[in-house]
């Protein structure tokens, strides 16, 4: 057998702005990012400086935010070297380490990077170890227990500033981006754990407005965004009522018309703005006057603030989930195929995000070995 690995990263070439989609004109000098062979000699001795780990990617994470870490502007993470595979959180193998805390074999969750093979520092910020044999596949710990239910958690039970989260019978919800990986798991938070009056959960499509629906106990309301009846669905689905905290992940015009429902002293947490992501201005928040005359308050965070109170945060949501009040069949991957041949579609596969692909946590599978869930 070969001691030589052939490996592929996907390089950030060109640097990407919020005014512009990423560009996948790979023949063009503007390319985002240029496709790279790479050799890895297990022979040779030097491969590996201490506290390195030669890594076999998994799965990668497909998360808005890598548009942000991937730009020229500055932003809430250190910028990568240039010439260096594209940002990735994601799931891999440790191929061969030169560390005492980690063996080849371990299966690590980490910046792994768009590379089917790398070698990363094992003292990068957000590496640990994960047992392979705790759930029924391992991309459970980029879906159920991934960051982007730690960051629907934080929202509901800190952003939100409900002095009894759990006792919020009477409020009312909003939720935009719904039927993605943050927007499902925050439905079932505020529809069943929460049991609230009303969440109004607004997505793209019929599908995905009859999957928000079936996250509560007829307490949610689906309402899709890309509908001409939109407004009128949603006066219908609010009634006499007003919104009490509105969790917004989107931005642009959805948030200038749901700002209007919302209550005097209401609260806008904000997640993201993925409106925005590709072209800046669709995020702007034209109905701003709205904060002042509603006395708003906005909150934004990034979950990795929270980081310290991870082990507890994950130790409620597993009680939450074995007494049934959260079903986590019901927190849904998408899980499209980078294997092999198909590495060359990682950047279009990630694209998928903007055009709504992905119901749930969307996911990139790199390893083709089928004893690998
Ligand atoms: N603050 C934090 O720490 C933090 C952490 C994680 C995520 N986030 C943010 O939370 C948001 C959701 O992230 P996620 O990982 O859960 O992604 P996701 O919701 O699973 O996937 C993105 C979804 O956004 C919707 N979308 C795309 N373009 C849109 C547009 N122009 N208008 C309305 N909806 C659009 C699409 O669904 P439809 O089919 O419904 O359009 C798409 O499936 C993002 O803004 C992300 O940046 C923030």
């Amino acid at each position: 057998m070969s001691n030589v690995i052939n490996a592929q990263h996907w390089i950030l070439e060109n640097k990407t702005t919020f005014d512009q989609p990423i560009n996948l004109n790979y023949g063009s000098k503007d390319a985002t990012f240029i496709l790279e062979d790479v050799k890895y000699d297990l022979n040779d001795s030097k491969l590996l400086k201490k506290g390195e780990l030669l890594i076999e990617s998994l799965f990668f994470s497909n998360d808005p935010a890598q548009k942000g870490w991937w730009s020229k502007q500055p932003g809430y993470v250190a910028p990568s070297p240039p010439h260096s595979p594209a940002p990735s959180r994601g799931i891999a193998k440790v191929i061969k380490a030169n560390s005492e805390n980690y063996k080849e074999g371990d299966i690590i969750s980490s910046n792994i990077n768009w590379a089917t093979h790398n070698i990363i520092p094992e003292a990068q910020f957000g590496t640990y170890k994960i047992d392979p044999t705790r759930f029924d596949s391992l991309t459970k710990y980029l879906s159920v227990f991934g960051s982007t239910t730690l960051t629907a958690y934080v929202s509901a039970y800190k952003y939100a500033e409900l002095t009894d989260p759990e006792n919020s019978q009477d409020k009312v919800f909003l939720v935009t981006g719904a039927a993605g990986a943050v927007g499902a798991v925050l439905v079932q938070i505020f529809a069943k754990v929460f049991k609230a009056k009303k969440v109004l959960a607004v997505a793209g499509g019929d599908e995905k407005v009859k999957y928000v629906e079936s996250l509560g106990n007829g307490n949610v309301y689906g309402l899709d965004y890309k509908s001409k009846t939109y407004k009128e669905d949603f006066a219908k689905a609010i009634g006499d009522d007003k919104i009490d905290v509105y969790v917004d992940q989107v931005g642009g015009e959805i948030l200038d018309h749901a700002s209007f429902f919302l209550k005097d002293f209401g609260r806008i947490v904000q997640v993201g703005t993925i409106a925005g992501y590709n072209d800046i201005s669709k995020a702007a928040f034209k109905a701003y006057s709205n904060v002042v005359t509603k006395r708003l308050s906005i909150r934004g965070f990034i979950v990795s603030d929270d980081r310290e109170q991870f082990p507890q945060i994950i130790q409620h949501l597993s009680e939450l989930i074995k007494s049934g009040v959260i079903d986590a069949s019901k927190i849904k991957e998408t899980v499209v195929d980078g294997s092999g041949e198909n590495f060359k579609k990682v950047p279009e596969l990630w694209n998928g995000l903007f055009s709504g692909k992905n119901t749930g946590k969307y996911i990139t599978r790199v390893t083709s070995d089928p004893n690998i869930k």
